[in-house]
Order: structure tokens, then sequence, then C-alpha cells
């Protein structure tokens, strides 16, 4: 029993080894190709159109990669698994709106942001649009995301319903499953804006966040490559049309 365990573990070492090895700089470089990974359940940020992973943050990361004479190589996980993606060394780099937090902090690095936003509650036109009328009420949120830690902190809340996706909060918002759900302020006014939307209201902001790419902890030559090209492309007002082009206004980090 005991070398049948040993063995196991000496395999699953093993294959942790040779699966994923970090890339720095050289590397990635040489290869011509960055390895990113996103979600594509969070409009108008990454998101499918058909088959077509696309939106806000795809755009930014591919002009990123242009700037730095790079392919991207693209995969969607959902967005809980990312951070320990990254952490596996399974890909170079996440975008899909990860907040700057110390929890974050401890495990990956951040570039600078290519957004500066915030929590928003959304409800119905009758329900808790502004955080003191949350008390005894349900809150829907996307999973391990800092609306879910922003809900949690509520004091005196009914529940917390967390969702893997967070099209998902928004569903159960509608179907009246829960009374307000915790997005991101350019989420919401996206969701607000289609036909099938009838109804609901932002509502108060609960806090800001500034939100960035994330990649190993320690990678410093990406993170600097991947920040002077980010610096380049808001000197030269890409990041600004790209950001128009989603939102009709620049969300950019002032
Ligand atoms: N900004 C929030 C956070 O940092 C949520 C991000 C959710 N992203 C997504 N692709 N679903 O946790």
């Amino acid at each position: 029993m005991r070398a049948t365990t040993t063995i196991a573990l000496a395999l699953g070492l093993a294959l942790v080894t040779v699966g994923a090895q970090a890339r720095d700089w050289a590397t990635i470089k040489k290869s011509g190709t960055i390895n990113a990974v996103s979600e594509g359940a969070y409009p108008p940020f990454n998101f499918y159109q058909g088959t077509k992973l696309t939106g806000y943050e795809i755009d930014v990361l591919e002009a990123v990669a242009k700037n730095l004479g790079l392919k991207v190589k693209w995969s969607a996980l959902p967005f809980d698994s990312q951070i320990a993606s990254i952490r596996q060394d399974r890909f170079d780099v996440a975008i899909a709106s990860h907040g700057i937090t110390e929890e974050r902090l401890k495990s990956v690095d951040f570039t600078s942001p290519h957004y500066c936003s915030g929590g928003q509650l959304v409800a119905k036109a009758d329900g808790p649009l502004k955080a003191d009328q949350l008390a005894g009420k349900t809150l829907g949120v996307q999973l391990s995301t800092t609306y879910a830690d922003a809900a949690k902190k509520v004091g005196g809340t009914k529940e917390v319903k967390t969702y893997s996706k967070d099209t998902d909060a928004l569903q159960a918002l509608m179907g009246g499953r829960v009374d307000a759900w915790v997005t991101d302020r350019f989420v919401a006014k996206e969701a607000l804006s289609k036909s099938n939307a009838k109804g609901l209201k932002a509502g108060d902001m609960l806090f800001i966040e500034r939100i960035a790419m994330v990649h190993k902890k320690g990678n410093a030559e990406l993170n600097a490559e991947l920040n002077k090209a980010l610096a380049a492309l808001k000197a030269d007002g890409t990041l600004k049309a790209i950001s128009e082009k989603y939102f009709h206004e620049d969300i950019t980090c002032t």
C-alpha cells in the first residue's frame, strides 16, 4: 500500500513537472506566441460571438501582443480556476477582469491595470438598489470574485448565492431567485441595455477596483514587457479606441 502510494505520488509529480513550465520572456519571445487564458462568459469584457472569443479584453491582449511582435494562443477556462492555472504554469497570462487584491497578490503577479471599475448593485426597480437596503436579502454573485467577497461582507443579508458564471447570477436575478446581483458596473450597463433586462436597475457602487492581467509570480521580465506595451498603447490612443468600441467611453485608469 505504502509503495503504491509512493509510486503514484512520484508519477503525479513527474506529470506536473513535464506538463508545463513557467515560460520566461526570452522563451515566449522566441516561440512567437503568448499563451493566454480568458473566460468567455463576461460580456462585454470577454465573451463568445458564436465560436469566436471576443470582447474588450481580447482586443486589448491582441493589441499588446502585436506591439510585442507576438501572436496570441487563446484558451478559455472557468473564472475560478484561472489563478490556479497560472500557478500551475499552464498559461503565460490570464486576462479576465481580475481585480488587483492583496489576497491574489500572495499567489500571482499583476500587470498595470487595463481598466478601472468597481462592483455595483443591480436589482429590479422595486428591489434593494441601495447598500443600506440589503438586510434580509438574497444576493447573487459569481464564485471567487471580488463581488462575492463584497457581498459576504455586507451585514445582515439572508444569503449570498454563488454561481460559476456571472451571467448565471444575472439569470437568477431576472428569475427572481435572488433580490440583487453584484457585478462590474460596465457589465451592469451592458446587461441593462439589453431588451430582455427590462425592469432591472443599477444601484449603489459597493467598491472600486483596478483590473489587470495576471501572470506567474516573479516573472519580472514578462511583467516589464507587458507593462511597456500597455503604456505604449495608452500613449498612442489604442487602448482608448478599443474602450470606445465596446463602452462608448474611456474606461482606462487615469
Ligand atoms: N472583477 C471581479 C474580480 O476581480 C470579477 C471578474 C470576473 N471575471 C470574469 N471573467 N468573469 O473578481
